[in-house]
């Protein structure tokens, strides 16, 4: 090997710019532990060739390995930002992130990971980043090319069993943020918001706080968008309960962690406790007779209720796209006792969520409403697709003339006319239970919404 280095290096000292040629050294060096000369090699690529990927990637496996973890966030953000990197690629991004203390970004990382590779699995992430399992210690992590002296970086103080959830954060997010929506927000803002605001108020007027709301409508509305939102709204801490958590939860110790959540939220609050895909634990307990999941459930609406405990300041979300799947019991008084529908945008909303989406973009005067008028029934999600198809346009195009192009009306509406709308599937489905299973009128906004008379 270490011939083939020496060749290389004289290959390279005539032709210096070649950087297949260096990338294949710095390559064989790793091989050889020679990190630090890799590093050069690569730095020396970049240098040459500002960004290039390869090389970005090897120097980062590098810091990697070196445990020179602020310098590998460095180049992992700036993959990242240039969306050079994703899905198990960024596992040792999460690592690093952990071993710098920086829970939330590792844990905005490890999401990514989960969404884009779905069957990912890492119990010493997940002992790290999750609900502690009852009776396990969140313990230290070992790693096949780090197995030494790992433990005093993060099995150290933060990361002591003090039953406290990584998950937690601290949302930006507005209301303003969120285009359109108005129905839907005043109800949140009814509910709970003011109730958590002047509760002398609500006593005063023999009105009884607590209960949560339910969400539910077409995926890619906006319901995970808005929840978080509530939580930036009033300042309020978040908890994002996935369906992750939930199988876990289902699996494992769940009843127990199930209260460590409801628990973590009162000792936090304010805070915003959202359960997501919460079909996945209110499930038709008939379906379920003897299985596991029936104490979850049990423990779920026990804690809800507040029985034994005071949920002052804790305001619970749930979201699902099969609303029929939930358990009637979710929905008595103090429970989930409001559902809402999260419809897809009327064409005030889209207008609102294209210019969101717009806001930081180089774009012309554009003609909004022309824009809205070709996408009824899109999601703010496939709005978004059709801003970011129209960017990838320009971004082209700019490219292809050294010069920023800015967006226009023209380039909103070819993207729209290549991305159609992601709900139809969801209304096919949901129209079924709206004519046929609407004893009580909850669907009543699905018929509306779909101009089907009651
Ligand atoms: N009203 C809106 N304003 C601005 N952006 C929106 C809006 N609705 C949706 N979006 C965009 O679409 C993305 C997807 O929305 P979100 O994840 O909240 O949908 P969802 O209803 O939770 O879908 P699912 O049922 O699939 O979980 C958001 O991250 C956001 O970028
Ligand atoms: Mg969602």
């Amino acid at each position: 090997m270490n011939e083939g280095i020496e060749q290389l290096k004289e290959a390279l000292s005539f032709s210096p710019d070649n950087i297949p040629l260096r990338l294949h050294l710095a390559e064989l060096m790793i091989k050889g532990f020679m990190l630090d000369d890799a590093a050069a090699q690569y730095q020396e690529i970049l240098n040459r060739n500002y960004g290039n990927d390869k090389a970005r990637k090897g120097l980062v496996s590098v810091f990697y390995k070196q445990k020179k973890f602020s310098a590998a966030i460095l180049v992992y953000e700036a993959l990242l930002a240039d969306n050079k990197i994703a899905g198990e690629e960024l596992v040792p991004y999460v690592k690093c992130l952990i071993k710098e203390n920086s829970h939330n970004e590792a844990v905005e990382i490890y999401k990514k990971v989960l969404q884009q590779a779905p069957g990912f699995k890492d119990d010493e992430i997940d002992g790290i980043l999750r609900m502690p399992t009852a009776g396990s210690k969140r313990n230290s992590f070992d790693d096949d090319e780090l197995e030494d002296d790992i433990d005093d970086m993060f099995g150290g103080q933060e990361f002591e069993d003090d039953g406290t959830s990584y998950l937690m954060e601290k949302p930006d997010l507005k209301f303003e943020d969120v285009g359109g929506m108005k129905k839907v927000k005043n109800e949140i803002s009814l509910k709970i918001i003011q109730p958590l605001k002047n509760p002398d108020l609500y006593k005063a007027f023999g009105k009884k706080t607590g209960g949560g709301i339910l969400l539910y409508g077409p995926p890619g509305c906006g319901k995970t968008y808005l929840a978080k939102a509530t939580a930036g709204e009033i300042d309020a801490k978040f908890i994002n309960i996935g369906l992750h958590d939930i199988l876990d939860m289902w699996m494992g110790n769940s009843e127990k962690n199930l209260h460590e959540v409801f628990a973590q939220a009162r000792q936090n609050a304010p805070c915003v406790l959202f359960f997501d895909e919460v079909d996945a634990i209110g499930a038709s307990r008939s379906d379920l007779k003897g299985s596991s999941m029936r104490h979850v459930i049990n423990q779920f609406l026990a804690e809800m209720d507040g029985v034994e405990h005071n949920n002052d300041g804790v305001l619970i979300l749930a979201a699902t796209n099969a609303p029929w799947s939930v358990d009637s019991a979710f929905r008595r008084p103090g429970r989930f006792d409001r559902v809402i529908f999260v419809a897809p945008p009327d064409t005030e909303g889209r207008i609102e969520v294209l210019k969101q989406h717009l806001k930081e973009k180089p774009a012309d005067v554009i003609d909004l409403a022309a824009v809205a008028k070709v996408t009824e029934d899109y999601s703010g999600a496939d709005l978004k697709a059709v801003v970011d198809i129209a960017t990838e346009y320009k971004l082209e195009e700019s490219l292809a003339k050294g010069s920023i192009e800015k967006l226009t009306t023209k380039d909103l509406l070819k993207a729209a006319k290549q991305h159609k709308n992601t709900t139809a599937e969801w209304f096919s489905t949901a129209r079924n239970y709206a004519l046929y299973s609407n004893e009580t009128g909850l669907y009543n906004d699905i018929l509306d919404y779909l101009k089907i008379k009651k």
